[in-house]
């Protein structure tokens, strides 16, 4: 590479590091306030944990909303009999037309798997589930979980390796969630109505507290000042010749080679729930289902 062409490419990638409005930070209290159950929380400065309890379960929110960027976690689930709990890590939006990416953990009894599994709402509707166990035992250590998001698409990761893409497809008339700001936040909760074998397995609570670990948060992405109306938010947030943003950059607006074969890999070893083919469900697949490459 030449010196001018080198040169080019520091001041680009510096351009882009720097965009306004970009947060980029690690620690819980500043991204993050507890808003369930502030007793069920510890937090040492890096570790947080949340747990689950006959009396209550807990929660946390981002302190500001978003539009597009990344945000991740490093969750350890929690150990030993975790059936009838379920931990959420999710973005959404407000109202009654919000837009939800969520990721839920059902719990198991002690040696099962947990099951992921995902969900998007776009304008208040969701049923869009999908669920899949983990190459890993989740409980034993930290593992990464992101959600990815730009105007092409929603891209769910593990590890960074890619679960889950809901691509934009408003050119085939398909609405595409990108005109809120949405909130980051997390949970654990009891669900043994339904969580764990479909219900049948219900929280055994001589095994309480359920704990859940959290470290590593960070969250890259364009924070949207409550004051500022959406539209003027998503202005903001996308790229113009003067400024760009990295989410906006043609290497996250689709998958690389790498990650589709990763994906692939992912539903053919891993997958054991798909809305877009659960015919019993859904006697006309839905319309996304029938235009998504993957
Ligand atoms: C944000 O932080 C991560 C990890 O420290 C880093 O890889 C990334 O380049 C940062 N992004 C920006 C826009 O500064
Ligand atoms: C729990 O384990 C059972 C038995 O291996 C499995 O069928 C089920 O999918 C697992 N996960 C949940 C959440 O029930
Ligand atoms: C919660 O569980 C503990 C331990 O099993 C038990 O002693 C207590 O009575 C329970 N409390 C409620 C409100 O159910």
């Amino acid at each position: 590479m030449s010196m001018v062409s080198c040169l080019v490419v520091l001041v680009v990638s510096v351009a882009v590091a720097t965009a306004v409005g970009s947060v980029n930070s690690s620690r819980f209290d500043e991204l993050f306030q507890p808003t369930w159950a502030l007793d069920h929380f510890t937090y040492d400065g890096e570790l947080l944990q949340m747990k689950l309890d006959n009396y209550s379960g807990a929660g946390f929110s981002s302190k500001s909303k978003y539009m597009y960027g990344k945000v991740t976690t490093q969750i350890k689930l929690v150990e030993g009999d975790s059936a009838g709990t379920v931990t959420a890590f999710y973005m959404s939006s407000e109202g009654p037309n919000h837009n939800e990416f969520d990721f839920e953990f059902l719990g198991n009894t002690t040696g099962e798997p947990y099951l992921v599994q995902t969900n998007v709402y776009v304008n208040g509707v969701g049923n869009r589930e999908q669920r899949l166990n983990l190459w890993f035992d989740p409980t034993k250590d930290f593992h990464s979980y992101s959600l990815l998001w730009n105007q092409r698409q929603v891209v769910f990761l593990v590890d960074d390796t890619p679960i889950r893409v809901h691509s934009n497809l408003e050119h085939r008339g398909i609405p595409y969630p990108k005109n809120q700001p949405m909130g980051v936040y997390s949970s654990i909760w009891n669900a043994d109505d339904w969580a764990t074998q479909g219900g049948r397995v219900k929280t055994d609570w001589t095994h309480a507290p359920f704990v859940a670990s959290y470290k590593g948060f960070q969250i890259d992405a364009c924070a949207c000042p409550s004051t500022v109306a959406a539209a003027e938010n998503a202005r903001r947030c996308s790229s113009t010749a003067e400024k760009r943003y990295w989410w906006d950059e043609p290497t996250v607006s689709e998958l690389s080679l790498h990650q589709s074969h990763q994906l692939l890999w992912v539903r053919a070893k891993h997958m054991v729930y798909d809305y877009c083919s659960d015919a019993t469900r859904f006697s006309v697949t839905p319309m996304e289902c029938q235009h998504h490459r993957h």
